[in-house]
């Protein structure tokens, strides 16, 4: 009989003794019990899948980076270890109402054909097109899940950290686009926190519908 975490039933318990603010019902390696916790806080199904593909493709993936005033999208995005990910940290935060989750992903490895839209204030976009594989020693993905019974993974920021930069190779696809590419890698941090702003969302649905609880999203 695994222990299920309530935010509700923990606030009537605060009368006879105050809890601890900070509460970890599950071992990380636990999904079941995690799923079981999200579930007894929202609407989401504990029955899920068990698995992601260890490679899988998405296509016309747009994502933005305000920095250099540029847009890009992934006609074919293709995804691998996206199935070596874990739970890195899992706590219900009773004071704040917010449960805490994380997931790791090592070696995360994207390719893709990628389209960039590089935006000019009065003047047409330009486009360049090149291929590229990367693959990033560790993703941090982080998502706050409000609102005691209502939290809700659909609508929900999640924060995808880059803790180092991707060992990558780019091949542009023409010589305009082989021109125009930077050789300059100083503000390459920057590029890819901005993309991580968009993927992380994406990373942490599926990976938390197929393993831990389906939010249906
Ligand atoms: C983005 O556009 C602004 C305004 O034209 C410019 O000052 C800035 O240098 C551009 N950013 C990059 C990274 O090129
Ligand atoms: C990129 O395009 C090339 C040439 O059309 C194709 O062979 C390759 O499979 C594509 N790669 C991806 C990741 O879609
Ligand atoms: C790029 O330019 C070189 C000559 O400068 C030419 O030989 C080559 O075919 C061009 N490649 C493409 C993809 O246009």
């Amino acid at each position: 009989m695994q222990q299920l975490f309530v935010f509700a039933a923990l606030v009537v318990a605060c009368v006879a003794v105050a809890p601890p603010s900070i509460v970890r019902p599950c071992k990380l390696t636990d999904y079941r019990c995690i799923g079981h916790n999200l579930r007894a806080n929202s609407v989401c199904n504990p029955y899920v899948y068990g698995s992601v593909p260890s490679e899988y493709r998405m296509t016309n993936v747009r994502f933005d980076a305000p920095f250099f005033n540029a847009s890009y999208v992934d006609k074919t995005l293709v995804v691998r270890n996206h199935n070596k990910c874990f739970v890195s940290e899992f706590f219900f935060n009773v004071q704040r109402d917010t449960a805490v989750l994380s997931v790791d992903c090592p070696h995360l490895d994207l390719e893709s054909n990628r389209t960039l839209i590089q935006h000019n204030s009065k003047r047409e976009d330009t486009e360049y097109q090149y291929h590229i594989r990367a693959d990033y020693p560790l993703i941090r993905l982080t998502t706050n899940l409000r609102h005691a019974n209502r939290l809700d993974l659909c609508s929900a920021f999640v924060f995808g950290e880059v803790t180092e930069l991707p060992n990558f190779f780019v091949n542009p696809l023409d010589n305009a686009t082989n021109n125009f590419l930077s050789r300059d890698l100083s503000v390459m941090n920057i590029y890819e926190r901005e993309t991580f702003f968009y993927r992380a969302p994406m990373l942490m649905r599926y990976f938390v519908n197929n393993y831990i609880c389906n939010f249906r999203c």
